[in-house]
């Protein structure tokens, strides 16, 4: 029986939050570890084989490279990309840059991080109704990352185009690395890799207080990041930062427009911001799948995974697991523990999870004080909800205190 058969699969037109949902459930019951011959995928739901593929970096492979068109552009532009890297090379460069995106460094930005909602929200001020989207939850973590890079304020919208053509997932399945694909999306990555590198050639000539200047200089036991490795993780910065951010915060609205308990009770004390917005992170997982290709015959549940297959480790199904949660379904602001996977786990663990947690904080509590009151109006939409869980577009009407 395929994947598809047994309800939803990734050959299907579109698939809601809902059927996909209710398709993990039946699958981590019936099916925890099941070969799709329609996608040549092999998926993967329960949160203990999940968190065990994450943890093993030498089976479960995040080097796709050989899927992907053998192209100069795309060469460049995934040198320095340490999610589709292993180690050693990824214990290289995560050191390098752990060094410049340190926790300490993201929380120095809240002040500037308050500037830019506040600049966003007061677009919006007396208004009715705004799209949340793209008037803030799309903004907010492009021109923060933008800052941060020192990239100037009039080439931001280039690299928002950037971002949409090298993310929007033009199919269900176009996660999954191919030549073909890869290919058409080398003419931006040419575009991208030309501006970074005039960028980081200015910063080594003349360096300034952000974080391209700082990646130029970082050195650990001798060993620094060249142009490309900085290209590379400079290009992983935007396309990762940004959509999965965008997707949590429109996720909290989601969440809390459904739970009016939960949204009173946070009204009441924004204390309990930093474990609601956990919750958020497991029920709505923003990125649903992660890859990985095996690099030998491994056993996973009761099957044998041969070598070179590509697994599909289910974080949004993990996240939903009833033998990791009780009451996984359940949406509970006070939910500990919460041992979510949505950032992912082991050495590829988000960098950026700190600032994500950072940007929606202070973006839902400033939302949370300007108005009495939100709901959701007509015309929401998501994307599909087996590569990003997340609105596309989701209007809101305010009421004010
Ligand atoms: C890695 C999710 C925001 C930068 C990851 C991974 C996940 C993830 C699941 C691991 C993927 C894997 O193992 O295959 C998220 C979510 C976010 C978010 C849900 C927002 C809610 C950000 C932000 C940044 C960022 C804001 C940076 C500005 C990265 C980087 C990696 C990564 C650099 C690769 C780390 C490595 O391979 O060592 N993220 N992310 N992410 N994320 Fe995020």
């Amino acid at each position: 029986m395929t994947a598809t058969e047994r309800g939803v699969g990734l050959a299907d037109q579109s698939a809601d939050a809902e059927t996909v949902l209710a398709w993990f459930r039946r699958m981590r019951e019936n099916a925890p570890v099941s070969h799709d011959s329609e996608a040549g995928v092999w998926h993967v739901f329960r949160h203990a084989d999940v968190e065990r593929i994450l943890a093993d970096p030498g089976t479960f492979s995040s080097d796709f490279s050989s899927l992907m068109a053998s192209q100069e552009d795309v060469a460049r532009f995934i040198k320095g990309n340490l999610l589709r890297k292993d180690p050693p090379q990824h214990r290289k460069l995560r050191t390098l840059v752990s060094k410049v995106f340190t926790p300490g460094m993201v929380a120095q930005l809240a002040p500037r991080i308050e500037v830019i909602t506040d600049e966003l929200l007061d677009a919006k001020a007396g208004a009715e109704q705004m799209e949340l989207v793209s008037d803030l939850a799309y903004p907010l973590p492009v021109i923060v990352i933008a800052e941060l890079l020192g990239i100037p304020v009039e080439d931001r919208p280039m690299f928002g185009r950037w971002a949409d053509s090298l993310v929007a997932p033009e199919s269900q399945t176009s996660f999954i690395p191919n030549a073909e694909r890869t290919q058409a999306m080398a003419v931006v990555m040419r575009e991208m890799n030309a501006y970074c590198l005039e960028h980081i050639r200015h910063r080594r000539a003349r360096p300034q207080d952000d974080l391209a200047s700082r990646l130029v200089a970082a050195e650990v036991d001798g060993q620094r990041l060249d142009d490309e490795e900085i290209i590379g993780f400079v290009g992983l910065l935007l396309l990762a930062g940004h959509i999965t951010t965008t997707a949590l915060l429109g996720n909290v609205v989601l969440c809390l427009d459904e739970h009016p308990d939960a949204a009173a009770a946070l009204r009441a004390d924004t204390g309990g911001l930093p474990g609601a917005i956990e919750e958020v992170l497991r029920f709505r997982t923003p990125l649903a799948p992660s890859m990985r290709r095996t690099t030998r015959d491994v056993q996973v549940g009761e099957h044998t995974v041969p070598a070179g297959q590509i697994v599909l480790a289910w974080l949004a199904s993990a996240n939903r697991d009833e033998r990791q949660f009780s009451e996984p379904d359940r949406f509970d602001i006070r939910r500990t523990p919460n041992a979510h996977l949505s950032f992912g786990h082991g050495i590829h663990f988000c960098l950026g999870a700190p600032l994500a947690r950072l940007e929606v904080r202070i973006a839902v509590q400033k939302m949370l004080t300007r108005w009495s009151g939100m709901s959701i109006g007509e015309g929401v939409e998501h994307h599909d909800a087996r590569g990003i869980v997340g609105a596309k577009r989701l209007p809101l009407h305010l009421r004010w205190a």
